[in-house]
């Protein structure tokens, strides 16, 4: 009898743990230690597909907007601005209580093409474009003050080699264009964050290019309180010395950093950048996963994904936020780029909305960890 009850609590309690561990999300795992975001689309938003939706909600702390946030979208002509989308993407989070980013004030891409050009087609003048930065992020940001926990201020305004890229932006206004948008945002909700996002911050060149405006912008008193480490990654590629060395760099130059943008790719690429404007010609030896991927490589990708997320539990004390650039393998950007028309696999939710099984050893990876907060 007294060894029936004891086995029945054991079976109990089995299935409490095994439920709790179900139950448990990557979200509850970090808590403490980051923030555990997602980028979410406007579909999701609108809940077109509740399973999407309601994964959204259930298992992530915080949430970046894909699109709706960017200039061409929020601004396409000048002074008309289209607020619905970014309206309903920062309720959205609110209604789910979880850290809302947003992205992106200043970026070379998806930007319409007025922004830099008079009615005749030439070039504005410096000033006529530093007003027009100034109008769009007050706005922007005067609109959601309070609520956006932090802004992307400025987007990609570096090339691989640690060059300034020769935006339009940075063509009319030379590298000053920053320091404007990091005021400009500042002005507009003093209590925001403010981050510098870029792609292959892990590149030594680019890092460093990074760490240098970083000083310059502290040196002349603008707040910056993170760099946005994008993380679109590959199976190989940046190593994970790589990713430890600019992390180092960054804690040395005394900012907080956010992988903004993770994403590991399972396919071979032509291309280690996230520059969307570069596209190549497709080939199915390029797409090799079309029917499924084999458990080999399934093991490679999934030790590949704990081992970076080894480094940034490792550095919890200056990495607030980890963001995933999308929910489900079915929605990835990587399907499209840098070769559309493929089948990538390189986020934590398969193409029927299941839960991949790395996603368990990631939180009990992080359950473990000491964090240094
Ligand atoms: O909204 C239009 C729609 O009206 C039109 O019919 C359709 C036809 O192509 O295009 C739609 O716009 C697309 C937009 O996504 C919304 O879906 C653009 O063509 C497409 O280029 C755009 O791609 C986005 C890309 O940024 C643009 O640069 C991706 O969804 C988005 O994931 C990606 O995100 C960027 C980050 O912001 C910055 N870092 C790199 C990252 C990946 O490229």
């Amino acid at each position: 009898m007294k060894l029936k009850i004891i086995s029945t609590f054991a079976a109990i309690a089995l299935l409490t743990s095994v439920h709790t561990m179900a139950q448990k999300t990557l979200a509850d795992a970090t808590k403490g230690k980051f923030l555990f975001g997602v980028a979410v689309s406007m579909q999701q938003v609108n809940g077109a597909n509740p399973i999407e939706s309601g994964l959204i909600a259930k298992e992530f702390s915080a949430i970046v907007p894909e699109n709706c946030m960017k200039p061409q979208p929020i601004q396409p002509e000048e002074n008309k601005f289209f607020w619905d989308d970014a309206d309903k993407f920062v309720a959205f989070g609110e209604k789910n209580k979880q850290a809302v980013t947003g992205h992106c004030l200043i970026w070379h891409s998806q930007i319409p093409r007025w922004f830099f050009v008079d009615e005749s087609g030439k070039n504005v003048s410096p000033e006529v474009l530093k007003e027009r930065m100034r109008k769009h992020i007050f706005a922007v940001v005067g609109r959601y003050k309070g609520r956006i926990k932090g802004w992307d201020v400025v987007n990609e305004a570096f090339e691989d080699n640690g060059k300034y890229r020769n935006s339009k932006f940075f063509q009319i206004l030379g590298k000053d264009f920053i320091k404007y948008a990091f005021q400009f945002a500042h002005e507009a909700d003093p209590n925001a964050e403010l981050y510098y996002n870029d792609y292959n911050v892990e590149t030594p060149a680019k890092c460093d290019g990074i760490v240098g405006l970083v000083k310059e912008l502290k040196a002349s008193g603008c707040r910056i309180d993170a760099v946005g480490s994008q993380s679109h990654m590959h199976m190989k590629s940046p190593s994970l010395d790589a990713i430890e060395t600019s992390f180092k760099k960054l804690k040395a130059a005394g900012v907080h950093i956010l992988i903004t943008e993770w994403d590991i790719s399972i396919l071979p690429s032509p291309y280690d950048g996230a520059n969307i404007s570069s596209n190549f010609a497709y080939s199915k030896e390029m797409d090799p996963y079309r029917d499924g991927v084999p458990d080999s490589v399934q093991q490679i990708w999934n030790k590949r994904m704990l081992d970076v997320f080894n480094i940034f539990l490792k550095y919890d004390d200056v990495v607030d936020r980890v963001t995933v650039w999308g929910l489900s393998d079915a929605g990835t950007w990587l399907n499209g780029f840098p070769i559309r028309g493929r089948k990538d696999y390189p986020v934590f939710f398969d193409r029927d909305y299941k839960r991949k099984p790395v996603v368990d050893q990631m939180i009990k990876m992080a359950s473990k960890y000491k964090s240094l907060k």
